[in-house]
């Protein structure tokens, strides 16, 4: 499981659930972000940011003058331009690390991580909040402005006074600049989760970045580094017996087109924080995440048009894909560095689709148990994989609904301890399903409650919207009372994502 599954081939028990993930049609995806930011609103304004971060960088590298910035000048000016000619005025504001694009708070896209946080990085160390831009941009304006914000020196607090100064010294007067607002007012707690929240985000995406490395190393025959994936591995435990709640948050953010990368990481990160609760050292947990990492690198010798193939496997290409498990044994045994790798780990690789009753792939003819590292792959692979929109299925299921899969068929293809694990992770309503409470509003599954008493009451992010229409950030705990000892909230059910236009994703970025 965890593959796409041949659909004449009903032996293969998986994706080819007979509930139906939902019974309404399929909607437009997302016609407003969550926050209701209009979806090409969001788009430019992750243009915008992505551009800008581009142009700084470059900006170090030549001159103003330089023509090879021409293209990266256009470029961010289409974008800009295209903006303020939507709303007659632009203005980019940071506060507190976030950007807000005309008072709209702009969530970052799984792609333009690296680029927010470089440019609040930039911006926080020349202490500027905001940029106003009045009137369209042209070409001379905006080259002298990136030489000017970039030359400012860093922790000045006059330099938006003294960019200002700069910009009408060459008759620039309708790009207006603010001083960063520094808050003091934080609580100590709330920075250390936050701190917490940003190492997890820096990990995570971090890893994607390096499987992809890997994997595009084994497609092109040259062999991989998996060092930086044992240092990430290391870094993401420690998170993880930190606060377990951080990594399995950004699960949530499915990427559909680059599912291979993002399914890596996350049967990665279930599979740590089901090895962590049951206890397993560090070191094995280090072996374990590596090995969920690679479990799937077999496929990077199946061909593109197989793995995403819209529609099902002939018999051909599914004996491929079959073999998925034992290339990625050879590739695994071809590593730079076998040192890294033991037993265990190339087990777990070749074990992880055979499933308890060994009715999966490859066949055996003589052992007769799965590793343990590939049980818990294996569970990992099949919640991802399901709860994951694919080409050939594009309505993945709730959270709530794959598991009521997994808890179906326990007995022959999962192991029930293992599984038990996953639900204790995840909770009765698991991580980012969307719930109704008895108070009317409608919330999102943050975080799981860790005392099992409790796992129908777990930390729930209300989705609501504050006078200016932005998206408040308020999470409540399901196990919080009122003075007369009641619970102040319950969820009365769990709601359909697509139906109410939430994007789940972004409400853990
Ligand atoms: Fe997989
Ligand atoms: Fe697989």
């Amino acid at each position: 499981m965890g593959d796409r599954t041949l659909l004449n081939e009903p032996a293969d028990k998986g994706d080819q659930m007979e509930i139906a993930p939902s019974s309404t049609p399929p909607k437009k995806v997302n016609p407003t972000s969550p926050d209701g930011m209009e979806a090409e609103l969001w788009r430019l304004g992750n243009n915008l940011v992505t551009k800008f971060h581009v142009l700084l960088r470059i900006s170090q590298i030549y001159d103003s003058k330089n023509v090879a910035l021409n293209q990266f000048i256009n470029e961010f000016l289409e974008t800009i331009n295209t903006l303020i000619k939507r709303n007659g005025v632009l203005s980019l504001k940071m506060i507190k690390d976030e950007f807000f694009l005309n008072d709209e708070r702009l969530r970052y896209s799984v792609e333009g991580f690296t680029s927010f946080k470089y440019l609040s990085t930039q911006w926080k160390k020349r202490v500027i909040g905001e940029v106003i831009f009045r009137t369209l941009v042209e070409e001379e304006m905006l080259r002298h402005f990136i030489y000017a914000f970039f030359n400012l020196e860093e922790g000045r607090e006059e330099n938006a006074d003294l960019l200002k100064k700069e910009l009408e010294s060459h008759q620039i007067t309708s790009i207006e600049v603010t001083p960063l607002e520094i808050d003091e007012s934080e609580e100590d707690y709330t920075l250390q989760k936050e701190d917490h929240r940003e190492v997890g985000k820096k990990i995570f995406f971090e890893t994607i970045g390096t499987i992809k490395d890997v994997i595009t190393n084994i497609k092109g025959n040259q062999s991989a580094d998996i060092r930086k994936l044992k240092r990430l591995a290391q870094k993401a435990i420690h998170l993880v017996i930190e606060d377990e709640s951080i990594l399995l948050g950004m699960t949530m953010i499915k990427n559909y087109d680059e599912y291979t990368f993002n399914h890596s990481v996350n049967v990665s990160i279930y599979s740590l924080a089901m090895g962590k609760r049951l206890g397993l050292s560090k070191k094995i947990l280090t072996e374990l995440g590596i090995t969920a990492l690679l479990h799937d690198i077999g496929k990077s010798k199946i061909p593109r048009d197989v793995l995403n193939k819209p529609a099902p496997l002939s018999s051909e290409e599914w004996e491929m894909m079959k073999k998925h498990p034992l290339m990625g044994v050879e590739i695994v045994l071809n590593l730079k560095q076998l040192g890294e790798i033991n037993p265990r780990m190339v087990v777990g690789v070749f074990d992880h689709h055979l499933m308890s009753d060994l009715s999966g792939y490859p066949r055996l003819f003589l052992r007769n148990e799965v590793s343990l590292f590939g049980r818990i792959i294996q569970i990992a692979d099949a919640y991802d994989a399901m709860t994951t929109p694919r080409i050939y299925k594009k309505i993945p299921y709730t959270p709530e609904q794959a598991l009521a899969v997994m808890l179906r068929e326990k007995t022959v293809h999962f192991d029930p301890l293992l599984l038990k694990i996953l639900i204790g992770l995840v909770g009765i309503y698991p991580l980012g399903s969307l719930v109704l409470l008895n108070t009317h509003e409608i919330g999102i599954v943050y975080k799981s409650n860790y005392d099992p008493n409790f796992l129908d009451r777990p930390i729930v992010l209300l989705v609501d919207r504050d006078a200016k229409g932005d998206a408040t950030k308020q999470l409540i705990d399901l196990t919080d009372t009122d003075e007369a000892g009641n619970y102040k909230w319950r969820v009365t059910k769990t709601l359909d994502p697509q139906k109410y236009h939430i994007d789940i994703a972004k409400y853990f970025l």
